[in-house]
């Protein structure tokens, strides 16, 4: 039997209905009219931004709209971004992660609620980050950057390290809400964007992280900038040792996927998709892995 994933991110549900709202409802919908047949080695992970401010209120609506993935069967695997702790994803409070143990984690069982958190879906292994974790202090908390903390970082390593001898038709995928690395676009933009991205969007100790991955992961899977782009086979990918590396757009709001070049800058000019985005990976019993973009 094959292993599907299907790679969402960043939904950022509100309170009143609001286009999100509507739109995940719509994803929902779809995924199941088209893999409710492959429910049983069909995973759903979404990688953060669940809501828009870590507000109660929105968590329930989150949960809510996506409670028929859960009850049709799919496995569902969710970690926090900076918007599911605080106002507009730029200030965030530790409290606000109760809300989302208690939407998409299991808050009876304190392993499920602590990362790195590792589960095993078909053959392979699905390993969980949360990059608020180190996020949470007085100033730390402000803007839209995120922090795995040194902890949280060796504890993964330790976890990978216990994974090197696994045959190789058995994955490792590890997924976080943040890129881990800067995405450079060219020109003025370019500029702009990566003076904005090291101020307060980026994950401060991503280059420590991505290090300490060289030759242990097989995909990584992030989202957060809102930008649907495969790096895979890039120089980016090289330089990480990791083949497959995948962000998620923004599944709730209609985005463009632009093809990524070799060096691993965008190229604006070739647009892939357009539409709202998501992915399907499918890993094959001998390991093979396939993906394609899923316009909903
Ligand atoms: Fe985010």
């Amino acid at each position: 039997v094959p292993t599907q994933i299907i790679h969402i991110s960043d939904l950022h549900i509100q309170n009143e209905d609001s286009d999100e709202n509507r739109h995940l409802l719509l994803i929902v919908r779809k995924i199941i009219a088209e893999y409710q047949k492959e429910v049983s080695f069909t995973a759903v992970l979404i990688t953060g931004d669940m809501v828009d401010d870590g507000d109660e209120r929105q968590y329930k609506r989150a949960r809510q709209i996506l409670d028929p993935l859960y009850s049709v069967g799919f496995r569902v695997f969710a970690i926090p971004g900076n918007h599911d702790y605080g106002k507009d994803g730029v200030c965030a409070e530790a409290g606000r992660f109760e809300f989302f143990k208690s939407s998409f984690l299991n808050p009876a069982d304190p392993a499920s609620c602590t990362f790195p958190q590792m589960a095993r879906f078909g053959d392979h292994f699905l390993v969980g980050l949360n990059s608020m974790q180190a996020e949470c202090g007085f100033w730390d908390g402000l803007l839209a950057d995120g922090e795995l903390g040194e902890t949280q970082i060796n504890d993964t390593a330790v976890l990978l390290d216990a994974l090197l001898e696994r045959p190789s038709s058995q994955k490792v995928i590890l997924y976080l809400h943040h890129h881990p690395f800067l995405i450079t676009d060219d020109g003025f933009i370019g500029f702009i964007r990566n003076v904005y991205e090291r101020i307060g969007h980026s994950l401060k100790d991503g280059e420590m992280f991505m290090e300490s991955l060289r030759g242990k992961v097989d995909l990584l899977l992030f989202g957060h900038e809102h930008r649907h782009l495969d790096f895979s086979g890039t120089r980016v990918s090289a330089q990480y040792g990791i083949p497959i590396i995948l962000s998620a757009g923004r599944c709730t709001s209609v985005r463009k996927e632009y093809r990524v070049k070799e060096d691993g800058r965008i190229d604006k000019e070739t647009v892939l998709n357009e539409g709202m985005l998501g992915r399907l990976i499918r890993i094959e019993d001998n390991g093979d892995v396939s993906f394609k973009t899923l316009v909903f």
